[in-house]
């Protein structure tokens, strides 16, 4: 999978861009301020459906404009697929995949499994875990298909059961909900565990390179102590609490990825760099698991590429993600050092006031 063609009006600074990517590797160069973090937010887009800077998508398009429209091409296991996204400040989204309108956004995240990463991926690790189970799911998304309607039915469920959870008077009114919520999360469970599993070597493997000198453990909780007791004893046991807290306290909406060293949550044990360093890691490992046992390729998008890394663990970097197989956006704001890093086989793009030139 991979953007071969993107044309983009009026998002953000980006006035109008018609742009071809190299399959491979594509290096965007310019300025504070000129427009990089807006173009990978335009792919990210596409993507995703949403942006990773924010949720209004008023903020997006360009001051303005009524509207921002995305064109792409993208080859989908091996076709090309065209794809164009239109979204108004008034609300409005047109999506149209391959000819046809589509009503969910949703659709659009099967075709480009995008990876960000920026200077703030750190957040990943010393952030809530709501970041850690997207970091997760992203990656049993795309491994496990039944993953996905399991996902969207107990977010439904959750809902209805806390909006249930405030007017109820005893347990038993609750059963109803729980009796359907304990199987999809034992599902849910099982799924996210079961991708961990296999992806705990490919992160170990990764962070030989990037951290040699840490042993670093890997756990997956899966939002209850599941050995202690079951989920339905779970939310029996805290009725009483959660209706006080107005929300469902145990279960996989609460699950978690524990990374550790030395006993030690890998955010009090390691410095920022470090961290950066192993969130590289852990979303290379993600990209190198796609293409290996789900044979689908990812798109790296990395913001400010060098940013607080030393020569030689940019080099690191800049090796593991060319020998990913993935197609890769990176964004920098000089030029020195493209070629040490990337070779010759990538395009170069500059960007200057919102206005992208190729190389
Ligand atoms: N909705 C918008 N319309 C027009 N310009 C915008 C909008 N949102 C942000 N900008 C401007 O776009 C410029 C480019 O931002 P950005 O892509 O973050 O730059 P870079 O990543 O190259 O530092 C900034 O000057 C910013 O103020
Ligand atoms: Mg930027």
């Amino acid at each position: 999978m991979s953007l071969t063609k993107l044309s983009i009006h009026q998002f953000r600074n980006i006035a109008s861009a018609s742009l071809n990517f190299n399959s491979k590797i594509n290096v965007i160069v310019g300025a504070n301020g000129s427009g990089k973090t807006s173009l990978l937010e335009a792919i990210y887009f596409l993507g995703l459906g949403r942006s990773f800077r924010t949720h209004l998508t008023s903020r997006v398009v360009t001051y303005e404009a009524k509207a921002f429209t995305l064109f792409s091409e993208i080859i989908h296991h091996k076709n090309p697929i065209p794809i164009g996204l239109q979204k108004s400040k008034s609300g409005e989204t047109l999506l149209k995949i391959n000819g046809a309108y589509c009503k969910k956004l949703a659709n659009l995240t099967q075709y480009l499994p995008v990876q960000l990463i920026t200077p703030e991926s750190y957040n990943l690790l010393t952030g809530s875990p709501k970041n850690r189970r997207a970091f997760l799911d992203w990656g049993v998304f795309y491994h496990d298909p039944n993953f996905y309607p399991n996902w969207s039915r107990i977010k439904r469920l959750l809902k209805q059961r806390n909006a249930a959870l405030k007017q109820c008077k005893t347990y038993n009114e609750l059963q109803v909900w729980d009796n359907e919520l304990c199987v999809l999360s034992d599902q849910i469970s099982s799924q996210r565990q079961a991708y961990f599993d296999l992806l705990i070597p490919v992160i170990n493997q990764t962070l030989q390179d990037f951290l040699p000198d840490f042993s670093i453990t890997s756990q997956f909780f899966c939002g209850w102590d599941k050995n202690n007791k079951s989920l339905q004893q779970y939310l029996q046991d805290n009725f009483e609490r959660d209706k006080q807290l107005g929300y469902t306290s145990a279960g996989p909406q609460k699950s978690d990825l524990r990374f550790k060293v030395k006993g030690v949550p890998v955010s009090d044990a390691l410095s920022r760099g470090q961290l950066k360093l192993f969130v590289y890691a852990l979303r290379l490992a993600q990209g190198l698991f796609l293409n290996s046992f789900d044979n689908k390729q990812c798109v790296f998008l990395i913001d400010d590429f060098s940013s607080e890394l030393d020569q030689d663990r940019q080099q690191i970097l800049a090796k593991h993600i060319i020998n990913s197989d993935a197609q890769i956006f990176v964004s920098v704001i000089k030029q020195e050092n493209i070629d040490m890093l990337f070779g010759q086989e990538r395009t170069v793009f500059h960007v200057e006031h919102g206005k992208i030139t190729v190389e």
